[in-house]
């Protein structure tokens, strides 16, 4: 008996894997200090619990319609669409269980095998796991550093487009380097989008995750709504990454098709949990600006920590809960053989726990920098002052 060819090209999200050898090392006594997973250690807010739990005892426990709950799908087209200053009828809106099945539905309804999808790299890694997954060919876009963070290097982009090339995933308010786009940069992929007449897929998980500025979806664009879809999700913005639900905000004809996936896939996103999503949107905001406020103090310190360091470098990100400092010349001070080596020894040296820019997308040619990655959602203020201060020493005593 064999497996199915195509999972030859299945990949994963390793974050989970770093997530494993941090709790392997836990349970043998160390302390750890995570910062490899962008979950979020601050619970849901109690009345969005009170509301699931009401829809539980409220009988909201069977079947539902596949697409989500009409009354789910209303308070979504309002809400993202008065964030974004559009307008969106709820028939766009398909209900997931999360904002990461938008990613897999989206391809199978856009590109057949053998098509090119443009990716951002480093990028979430199910990108590239889904592309090439489902036969498609990913087409990798890279960043480039600049004196303000990162910039997308559009004339590459542009050298990867081929006649087959059919969507462009774009992830403004970027995970894992918490990149921005300027103005000029979103306007410059539209233009690419409406051009080549691509698909845009807007993965739009962090939108209202910002401290500073304010963010604009790219479907807003002259000639984009028609052909967006945007990634909404509830994980990070309401701290709901465990509850899973999300939606899809799509062009009609996409969201039938997104729609009929649902029926064959879940049948439906659970049930109750729609029913106090329509809480976490129209209750009080409160505890999203708290919960900013929290990361907000956190992402500070961090950098602070992160810059004393020698031989890492970071730009104080405007949003996200990530931050993604260039750390070449730490990784040769200790000794570490590549980056990988490094998180490995981090982890048993200090108990550090951080991903590497090797977790999102495989490394491009011509890349000579080494880059991790630290979540700071899932780790209280005090340990990160503990954890990146013992980290602080130990490369600087190296
Ligand atoms: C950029 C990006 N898109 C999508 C997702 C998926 O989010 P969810 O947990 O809602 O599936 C994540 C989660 O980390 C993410 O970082």
């Amino acid at each position: 008996m064999a497996l199915a060819q195509r999972l030859s090209r299945l990949g994963t999200e390793t974050a989970f894997a770093v997530a494993l050898a941090a709790a392997d090392w836990k349970s043998k006594g160390n302390e750890v200090y995570p910062f490899h997973l962008g979950d979020i250690n601050i619970p849901t807010a109690a009345h969005i619990i009170e509301a699931m739990n009401a829809a539980i005892q409220d009988g909201k426990t069977g079947y539902c319609p596949g697409a989500g709950i009409p009354e789910l799908r209303a308070a979504l087209a309002r809400d993202i669409g008065s964030r974004r200053d559009m307008t969106f009828d709820p028939a766009q809106v398909v209900v997931t269980t999360g904002g990461k099945p938008v990613i897999t539905k989206f391809l199978q309804a856009v590109m057949d095998p053998g098509k090119g999808v443009l990716y951002p790299n480093p990028g979430f890694p199910i990108y590239e796991s889904q592309i090439e997954y489902f036969g498609g060919n990913a087409q990798a876009y890279r960043y480039v550093p600049t004196d303000n963070g990162f910039a997308i290097d559009l004339d590459h982009l542009r050298a990867q487009i081929t006649d087959d090339t059919v969507a462009i995933i774009y992830n403004d308010l970027q995970n894992p380097i918490s990149a921005e786009s300027t103005p000029a940069e979103q306007e410059a992929i539209a233009q690419i989008a409406l051009e080549h007449d691509l698909w845009v897929l807007s993965d739009e998980a962090y939108f209202e995750m910002r401290y500073e500025g304010s963010s604009r979806s790219i479907a807003t664009l002259p000639g984009m709504a028609e052909r967006t879809t945007i990634l909404y999700t509830f994980s990070k913005k309401f701290a709901m990454t465990g509850s899973r639900l999300g939606c899809a905000v799509a062009p009609p004809e996409i969201a039938k098709v997104l729609s009929t996936m649902n029926t064959n896939d879940e049948s439906c996103t659970t049930h109750y949990v729609q029913w106090a999503g329509i809480t976490a949107l129209e209750g009080t905001q409160q505890p999203v600006a708290d919960m900013l406020e929290t990361l907000r103090e956190r992402r500070d310190i961090a950098c602070e920590l992160v810059n004393a360091t020698p031989g890492l470098r970071v730009d104080v990100p405007r949003s996200t809960f990530y931050i993604f400092p260039d750390a070449t010349e730490a990784v040769q001070r200790v000794g570490a053989r590549d980056v990988s080596h490094f998180a490995e020894m981090a982890l048993h040296e200090t108990g550090v726990s951080f991903c590497t820019r090797r977790h999102f997308g495989r490394p491009q040619p011509g890349e000579d920098r080494e880059y991790i990655r630290l979540a700071y959602s899932g780790i209280n203020a005090d340990d990160i002052t503990e954890g990146l201060t013992t980290f602080q020493s130990w490369v600087a005593s190296a």
